[in-house]
């Protein structure tokens, strides 16, 4: 008999929910109030949309809202049984419905003394044990101490994986890349383009490199394409297939697959079918980012996640970081019919941060269905875009400025830079908060004209502001601040997940794609014209390419 998930039990449709009719009267209300007015209303507006938690000021004065707004935001989370998906999530709760599976990241940065129970086993112990086999393995790679096939050292480090066995790393990588050991390389492959990795390697020799196979499956296509060239690479230098053990390790829960790809399990490293991949660089899959910041500093990451895991957890709502940025991006997505979030850190060093949060926040709640798999009658999760600033200033905030959409934003920054040059600091930060300001306030057609803007100019240069943001600031970039924000997206995620009913941990709109592909393959390879059964357009698509693919074959031989 098959058991069908049981998901939330006693919430009601999200339309039915007391709070979100309430919402929709209070927002037909407040949508033309114009952030100008409600800040001339309220002199003390700044600080009654702002506060400190875990070391993160969150300034979200800058939104739409009015204290009804967040009362009811705070009623519909509470209708939505959002304090009871929190404690299912933390203790072990199998909230996956479609994976069956327990959802626990959290359990990644528990600390040893907790007990957090899957299958009525702790899970905790576990974890720390491959933290402690992680911390084994990057001080011998770190120190020299890990010797490659002809005993030289280690010195470039190469991560092959995709999505979340790749995003958190190379994310994290370049976050903390102030913290890492310089005289080492780090580099990561991703896609099953083979300039991808033939770009990575070019320069390296492979006695000196090592790869970590990361992968959950280990049957992802582009991962394991990846691992093969890269195996063929190693020993054509190398010449012995003893080096396979010197010079691969994996990351996965796939003891199987590790083996078979003749990679020793005694140089693999654990993860559990409870981390989602998109939830897993602060784990095994963080062992290039252990490997770059050392072991204490990958600790002190973990030890952030944790601090604003026990945040969400236990806070009041009303002080929850997570949960009033989850709750805001419900209202701008359901209400104000905003497609999209800006994600917008000045902070060089975040520059992959807008691109990891995509696939946390898109592959979570990008789902068109309810638990119970009923088809949602609204939206749900948004778009998430960003690029670091100031660079974004010089290139799409014209369209947030001046353009038809409303794109909240989110800002982080930071009051001390890692690398103090000049007044270099002082620049990015005032753009910081003049960007913020300009969103909010504009500039009205009389003030253009006050400054002697013709009639006919006065509309172009004209501002109309109330574009809402927030603004997180904290002290400086260290792996714990880089933990405390990774966590902090983690769980407005699942906020609006609950919110909207869905199951923000599975990803089955990525399967259809990979099989397709699978059945593609063989059709461009035959060396017979295959029988094509697609559409017309895939079969002529499929049909020019074989036609043309030999053309930078033949113009070499040509030319
Ligand atoms: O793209 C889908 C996906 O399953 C992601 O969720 C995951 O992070 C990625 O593929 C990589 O999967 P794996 O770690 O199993 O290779």
């Amino acid at each position: 008999m098959i058991t069908i998930p049981q998901p939330q039990t006693g919430i009601i449709p999200l339309y039915e929910r007391p709070a979100w009719k309430a919402l929709q009267q209070h927002y037909a209300k407040v949508q033309n109030a114009h952030l100008r007015q409600m800040f001339a209303e309220d002199p003390q507006r700044a600080e009654h949309f702002a506060f400190e938690a875990v070391g993160l000021y969150f300034d979200y004065s800058k939104n739409r809202i009015t204290d009804e707004t967040v009362r009811l935001l705070l009623e519909l989370a509470n209708q939505s049984g959002l304090r009871a998906r929190i404690d299912a999530m933390f203790s072990g709760e199998k909230i996956n419905v479609t994976e069956k599976r327990a959802v626990l990241h959290v359990a990644l940065r528990a600390t040893k003394d907790e007990s957090i129970m899957v299958e009525g086993k702790n899970v905790v112990p576990e974890v720390h044990a491959v933290l402690d086999q992680m911390t084994g393995f990057a001080n011998q790679v770190r120190s020299g101490q890990w010797r490659g096939h002809t005993g030289k050292r280690v010195r470039n480090v190469i991560n092959i994986g995709i999505g979340g066995s790749d995003l958190g790393p190379v994310m994290a990588y370049e976050a903390l890349k102030y913290y890492s050991q310089r005289d080492m390389t780090f580099r990561f492959v991703s896609n099953v383009d083979g300039t991808d990795f033939a770009e990575a390697t070019r320069d390296l020799s492979a006695d000196e490199t090592l790869f970590i196979v990361s992968s959950k499956t280990f049957t992802t296509l582009e991962t394991m394409t990846n691992a093969r060239t890269a195996r063929k690479w190693a020993l054509r230098a190398l010449g012995d297939e003893k080096a396979v053990a010197r010079h691969f390790v994996a990351v996965s829960t796939n003891t199987a697959e590790v083996k078979k790809f003749g990679i020793d399990p005694a140089n693999m490293f654990q993860f559990w079918d409870w981390v989602g991949g998109r939830y897993s660089m602060d784990s095994a899959i963080g062992l290039s980012t252990m490997i770059a910041i050392g072991p204490d500093q990958f600790r002190a990451m973990l030890a952030g996640f944790h601090a604003m895991d026990e945040h969400f957890r236990t806070a009041a709502f009303d002080r929850n970081l997570p949960v009033l940025m989850g709750l805001l991006a419900v209202w701008y997505n359901n209400f104000f019919g905003s497609q999209t979030i800006a994600v917008l850190p000045y902070e060089q060093y975040l520059k992959r941060f807008p691109a990891y949060l995509q696939q946390l926040t898109m592959e979570s709640n990008g789902k068109r269905v309810t638990l119970d798999g009923t088809r949602v009658e609204y939206q749900t999760g948004p778009i998430f875009w960003g690029e670091p600033g100031t660079n974004g200033q010089h290139s799409f905030y014209q369209l947030i400025h001046q353009g038809t959409k409303l794109t909240p934003c989110d800002f982080v920054g930071f009051f001390q830079t890692l690398n103090s040059l000049g007044d270099h600091h002082d620049l990015l930060m005032s753009n910081v908060f003049a960007q913020a300001e300009a969103l909010a306030f504009g500039k009205t057609p009389e003030e253009v004209r006050e400054e002697g803007t013709p009639d006919w100019l006065v509309p172009h240069r004209t501002f109309e502001g109330n574009h809402p943001s927030n603004v997180i600031l904290a002290e400086r970039l260290t792996p714990e601040t880089l933990g405390k924000l990774v966590a902090l997206y983690e769980h407005s995620v699942f906020t609006q997940g609950t919110i909207w009913q869905i199951d923000s941990f599975d990803q089955w709109g990525v399967e259809l794609g990979k099989v397709l592909a699978q059945r593609i393959i063989p059709e461009l390879e035959a060396t017979e014209e295959p029988s094509l059964k697609h559409d017309s357009s895939t079969n002529a698509l499929i049909r020019r390419y074989r036609n043309l693919k030999g053309g930078a074959a033949r113009m070499k031989k040509n030319g």
